[in-house]
This record gives structure tokens, sequence and C-alpha cells, in this order.
């Protein structure tokens, strides 16, 4: 394993725009030195599920930039390849069936593609870190909370039992977990969803990350804890520089945390940009159908179609544009060879050959849009 600044990661080009494109926060020097290496450095990945005479493939080349104290939201439909490429990146896809085909993971300039177990291992959990969806799912249910964040930190720094103690009583209070030192003897059931995830971020935050990877943390709390969970993760990312992956299905909750988004489609990235531009003024059709189906305040009539229709399966890609089929600006050359992922207009790059203007809206009834090559209407529900 490479683990020179002048790895093969380090050299590869950069993607995905200037990743430096921030709401600001993090300290300029990092976001404006060229020659500091980004956090993250995705490229090409392929990771496939080879099940019987299938390969589905479920991150298709795929390319990703975050640097420190960056924020990128990858978004997409359920199924379009979010979770696999990031569990992909600490090498936590399960193979078989899965396996990484191709492509390349930089960290801080140091290539991760063929290093080695013990190497990953010491990263994750450490310098890389993870929030799932469930907490439950990461948290051991028969040992205190307390228990398991000093395990955490003892597992990476060596602090005897009572320093990771009273560490552990800090993280609780950092991400402002109520009357932290009774909390810490509590099972993860004995707490509410929402301080559950609190929990589990400052597990994440145990040993100083500089990238957090965090898939759906929000999804499955209230609306109100989701804005507390999200306020706290951007104000800590800000605070201690902190590179963060945030995957969400949700473009409502991309507006309130992403300084960048990356919108992933079939297994690859179909549109990136900063986010106030992809929000505002989107390029490819997919991203204004997904964008459309969020809420917006003081608009209690507006008519919210989720998008209509079903990605192709990933095993049986089509020619051409995957999402031709869906797409109310299909043309006959869209069913036709490769689609880059190109520069289109201002900071945005879109797998379009025929992208909407700025603040273009799609025209006409996409959901009869929505048909098959046949002819065939498809019906269906995103996320
Ligand atoms: N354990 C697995 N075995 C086989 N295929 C899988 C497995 N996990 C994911 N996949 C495939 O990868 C695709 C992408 O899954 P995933 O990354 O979980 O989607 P998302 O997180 O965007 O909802 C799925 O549609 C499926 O085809
Ligand atoms: S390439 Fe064609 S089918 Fe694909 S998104 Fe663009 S216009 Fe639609
Ligand atoms: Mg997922």
């Amino acid at each position: 394993m490479d683990r020179t600044e002048t790895s093969a990661a380090a050299d590869l080009p950069p993607c995905g725009g200037d990743a430096r494109q921030g709401r600001g926060g993090s300290s300029r020097s990092d976001k404006d030195d060229q020659s500091v290496h980004p956090t993250l450095a995705v490229r090409g990945l392929e990771t496939q599920f080879h099940i019987g005479q299938s390969v589905y493939r479920a991150s298709n080349g795929v390319d990703l930039t975050i640097r420190p104290g960056e924020c990128l939201g990858l978004v997409g439909e359920s199924g379009s390849g979010k979770s696999v490429t990031a569990m992909s990146i600490m090498g936590l896809v399960p193979s078989p069936p899965g396996v990484i085909a191709g492509g390349r993971i930089g960290f801080k300039g140091e290539d991760l593609t063929d290093a080695s177990n013990a190497r990953i291992r010491q990263l994750r959990g450490g310098a890389v870190s993870h929030v799932f969806q469930d907490p439950l799912a990461t948290l051991h249910p028969l040992f205190s909370v307390g228990d398991q964040i000093v395990e955490a930190i003892r597992a990476h720094q060596s602090l005897s039992t009572r320093e990771a103690d009273a560490k552990a009583r800090d993280l609780l209070d950092l991400v402002r977990v109520p009357n932290a030192a009774q909390r810490m003897k509590a099972l993860p059931h004995e707490l509410s969803g929402g301080l559950r995830q609190r929990v589990s971020i400052a597990m994440a935050l145990a040993n100083d990350p500089e990238l957090i990877i965090a898939d759906e943390p929000t999804t499955a709390l209230d609306v109100t804890v989701q804005a507390e969970v999200l306020r706290l993760l951007d104000g800590l990312r800000r605070d201690r520089n902190t590179a963060v992956l945030f995957i969400t299905h949700d473009f409502g909750v991309v507006s309130e945390i992403a300084d960048r988004v990356a919108v992933m489609y079939a297994g690859r990235i179909v549109e990136t940009g900063p986010t106030a531009e992809i929000l505002t003024r989107p390029a490819h059709p997919y991203t204004r159908m997904l964008i459309d189906c969020v809420p917006v305040m003081g608009e209690p009539g507006r008519r919210l179609d989720a998008v209509p229709g079903r990605p192709p399966a990933v095993n049986r890609l089509p020619a051409g544009c995957a999402f031709a089929d869906r797409c109310p600006r299909v043309e006959s050359d869209c069913r036709r060879g490769e689609i880059p992922l190109e520069e289109k207009r201002g900071n945005l790059e879109a797998r379009c050959l025929h992208p909407l203007e700025a603040g273009e809206a799609l025209s006409g009834d996409v959901r009869t849009a929505a048909t098959t090559s046949d002819g065939t209407p498809r019906h269906g529900r995103s996320a």
C-alpha cells in the first residue's frame, strides 16, 4: 500500500466542480489553498455485486471530492447507490457478493485502494467515522452508552478509563445530551431516537475524525429533532474543520447543510455543483424533478409529485442515458452511447445531452412523459 503524499490518488484530477465552494465557516487557508489535499478524493469507483450470472453495478464510475471543513450532499432515490458508494470508502461492503472492481479512494493524499486491513481498521472510527440512519444498528443493546463511547475512545487513544470516561461525558455535553453524567449509564433503548442519534454522533466524534460519513442520519427523526441534529453536525464540522459526506434522499435536508451536491442515479453521478446553484437552476431534468418533490413553505397547494417511474435495474442498464425512460426531454440521441459528466454552465456539471437552461422548468405533464421506450407508462415512487 502506498501511503505517501505523492500517491496516485493525490495526483488524480479534481472532480465535481470546485470543491472549495463553501458557505464559509471552515478555515479559509485550507479552503483557498489548492495544495491542501482533499480529505476525500474518490475516482472512478466501481462497486459491483456478483449474484449468479448477474453483475449489479451499484457504483458505476463515481467521482467525489471533499475538502477539509466542507459538506458534500450525496442525493438520489432509494437504490441509486449512495450507501454502497459510502460503504466502499472504508471497506464496509459485504464481500461476497460485493466487489470493488475499479477506481481509487484517496484520503488526504493517501491511496487507500490497496491499504492493508490493519490500516483501514486504524482509520475506521478514528480519522474516518460513520453515522447511520438507525443508531441502534451501531449501538450494542446490552452496554451503557457511556461504556460504548469509552470503548470507542480507548480503541484509538491511549487514555486511562478515567480519562476516557471524562472525555465521553464531554462529548455527550458537546452534542447537547442533557444531564450527560446520568445518561452515560443508560442503555440505548432507554433513550429517545433523537438522543440515540446524538450518542452516535458523539461516538463518531470520539477520535476527532477528519471525515464523517453520515448516511441518512436524520431520516428516522421527527422534523424538529432532525433540524437540531442538522444544526449540531453543521456547527461541529465548521468548528473542527471536519469534512462531511452527507447522504440523503431529501433535497430539503441538503439545502440545510451541504456546500455542494452530487446527485446520483442508477450508480452514477448525474449532476454536481454548489448547493445554491443546483437548487435554483439545475441543468439535469432528474435533479429538477427531485427538487420539485420538496414541499415549499407558503405553497401549501403545490402539487408534490414523486418522480414518476422507476430507475432501471443496475444489472440491466440501458444504452445511453439511464434516465431516458423517465425523462420528459428525452430525444433519440439520448439512447445511444456514453453520456459524459461535463461542465454545462456556471459551476454545474451534468450528464445530459439536452440540459435545462438556468431557471427553466420542465414543460408538460411529466407523468405522461414518463414512459418506457415502447410508450408503456411506468408507475412507481421515488425515494
Ligand atoms: N448486499 C447487497 N447485495 C446485492 N446487491 C446489493 C446489496 N446492497 C446493495 N445492492 C445493490 O446496490 C444498489 C444500490 O444500493 P444502495 O447503495 O443501498 O442504495 P441507496 O443507498 O441509494 O438507497 C441496490 O439497488 C442493489 O441493486
Ligand atoms: S440525456 Fe436525454 S434522456 Fe437523459 S436526462 Fe438528458 S435529456 Fe433526459
Ligand atoms: Mg442507503
